[in-house]
Formats: C-alpha cells, structure tokens, sequence
C-alpha cells in the first residue's frame, strides 16, 4: 500500500511556487525572505523549488539557498516539505532538459543536499524527461538515491500519460507537476489526472494562475473579469477555485513574490465556485497543448 505525500505530511492545499524569487526581476534577498516567512506563518508548509531556479546556471542553487536560509531563520527547517527537482539546465539564463543523465542526476540531488541544508529530500522530481537519455535510465538513477536515503518521495515533472506510466512501473511515483490551468487543460482530457487519482499520485499544477508571462492575459479575460464580480473577489482566485473543486489530491504551486500575494492566495480556498462556472471555465479555450517537454 502506497502512502501518499498527502497523508504522510498533511499538505496544506495551496503550495507557494517560489520560481519567481530567483529568476529575472527577482526580489531583494530580505523581501524574498518576507515572503517566504508569511507563507509560513499563515499555515503554508508544501514549498516547490528546483536547483534552476537562478539567473543562469553559474547562480544554481540559488532558490534552495534561499529556502534553505528562511527556514532556519523562523524554526521551521525540520516541518515544511520543500519540494525540489534536478535534469534541467540553464544554458545562457535559457532553459533546457539536458540533465537526465544518472551521473548529472546524482551531482544535482547531492547539491540539492548541500544547498537545502538536509540529509534527505522529502520530495525529487525529474524535472523533465531529457530526450537524450531513456526514461528509464534517469528515474533508475532517482530510485538508487531513494535506497541510500537521499531522497524520500519521487517525482516527475513534464511528463505525458505514457511516460508517467512507464515511470509508475519502475517505482512508486508520489507526485506528478505539469502545466495546468484553463489556458492548459490537457491533462484532465488525456487521462492523466484521473490515472493520477486512480494511483493515489498527487497532483501539482504548475503555472496555475496562467503562468509566469500570461497570469494577466488570464485575469484579465472577460470571462474572469465576470466572475471575479460576481463572487466578489480578485480574478486571481478563479483559477485556484477552480483547481480545488477538481480533487483533494491537486495541490496547486501559485507562483508567489509578494506578502499580498499570499494572503491572497490562501482566500482561494474560501471560494465556491457554482457549477455552471466551473463549466465556463472547463469550456475556455486552450493557448498550449501538453507536451510537457518546456519548462
Ligand atoms: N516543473 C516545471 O517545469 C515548472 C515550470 C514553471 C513553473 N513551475 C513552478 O510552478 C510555480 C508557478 O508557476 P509560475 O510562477 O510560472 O506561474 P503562475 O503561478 O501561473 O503565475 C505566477 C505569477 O502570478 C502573479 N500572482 C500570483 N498571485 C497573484 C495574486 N494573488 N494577484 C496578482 N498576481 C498574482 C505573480 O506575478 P507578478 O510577480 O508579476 O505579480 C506571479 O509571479 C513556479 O513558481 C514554479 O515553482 C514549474
């Protein structure tokens, strides 16, 4: 019987993405910290990271370092689930899947080690199938550090129905990130959600508010516009409702670089959309299709 990440930790719903503290147009290190310690301190305990999350790949390591350094700052090192990943790279501050290879794989879990401060990773993910290496040659790598206690959940980032199953056969998956939200709804139309919930695999929409370049293009839609007068709220918690009412098992990662934005945010779990709404949105059209091979 597998025991998912969610019992075993109780993960509150809405994880804070916290890419945008590290990459172009990032906060000071003193309000990145800010952010971080109020996402804590309002109940938040399920942070996802990755060793790219930097300026380019002379600055990996630095969203870790970051985490790792406000948890120790307000007591928490020992009871937040940081999540992070290893296998992409960040050739010229560009982004790619050239690092799925065993070696490349154990060098990036043992920084992640060193840079989270830890002796084992409550969550790796494979940030994304490398096209360079078989699948299952990169998740075999994952599951020797699962046996020597390196890492204690695997994960797979980027991933289609078929490469999640043929991951599923190799180990026990806990969690599933891909691309996610009403501009992006390919996973719940190809099966992977529901194989997702049959396994008991939690499910962790990234870019959930539209993404990090096209959030506002998604708030600002008539459609969202609409709702977010009718339910009386910011149209950024449309996207996040909208995602509860799906399944307990879809823990969203809102990408998040402002205090407000996560007072904000965690308000999303007080919205109940109606039904029709819900079809509204199912019914928006779709601006990217799930190829889960970007990042
Ligand atoms: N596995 C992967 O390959 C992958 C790829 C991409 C992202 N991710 C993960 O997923 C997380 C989320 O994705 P994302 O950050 O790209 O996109 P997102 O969550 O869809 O959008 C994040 C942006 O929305 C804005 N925002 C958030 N809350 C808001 C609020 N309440 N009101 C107004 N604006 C708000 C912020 O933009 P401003 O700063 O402009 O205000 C923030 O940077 C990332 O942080 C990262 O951890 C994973």
């Amino acid at each position: 019987m597998t025991i998912t990440l969610k019992e075993q930790y109780s993960i509150f719903p809405v994880g804070m993405g916290a890419m945008p503290l590290s990459v172009a147009g990032r906060p000071t290190e003193q309000e990145s910290i800010t952010v971080i310690e109020t996402f804590l301190e309002l109940g938040g305990n399920f942070i996802d990271t990755a060793n790219v999350y930097c300026l380019d790949d002379s600055d990996r390591g630095h969203n870790e370092k970051l985490i790792c350094k406000s948890l120790k700052e307000v007591g928490k090192i020992d009871n937040v689930i940081v999540a992070t990943k290893g296998g992409a790279t960040r050739p010229d501050g560009g982004w790619g899947l050239r690092g799925g290879h065993p070696k490349q794989l154990r060098h990036a879990c043992e920084q992640s080690l060193i840079n989270l401060s830890s002796s084992e990773l409550s969550l790796y993910y494979l940030h994304g199938p490398d096209p360079a290496i078989p699948l299952e040659d990169s998740i075999g790598e994952l599951v020797n550090l699962k046996k020597e206690g390196k890492i204690r959940n695997i994960g797979i980032a980027n991933v289609t129905i078929e490469e999640l199953k043929l991951a599923t056969n190799l180990t026990t998956i806990t969690a599933v990130q891909n691309r996610c939200n009403p501009f992006c709804k390919g996973d719940f139309k190809n099966g992977l959600i529901d194989f997702c919930k049959l396994n008991k695999i939690i499910y962790v929409p990234y870019c959930p508010l539209g993404g990090w370049l096209d959030h506002v293009k998604l708030a600002s839609s008539d459609l969202y516009v609409h709702l977010a007068e009718k339910y009386q709220v910011t149209s950024y918690l449309i996207s996040l409702a909208w995602l509860f009412m799906k399944g307990d098992y879809i823990v969203p990662i809102p990408g998040m670089d402002k205090k407000d934005h996560i007072i904000m945010n965690f308000k999303s779990l007080d919205l109940k959309l109606l039904s029709e709404d819900i079809a509204r949105i199912d019914a928006f059209p779709d601006l990217y299709y799930p190829k889960h091979l970007e990042v």
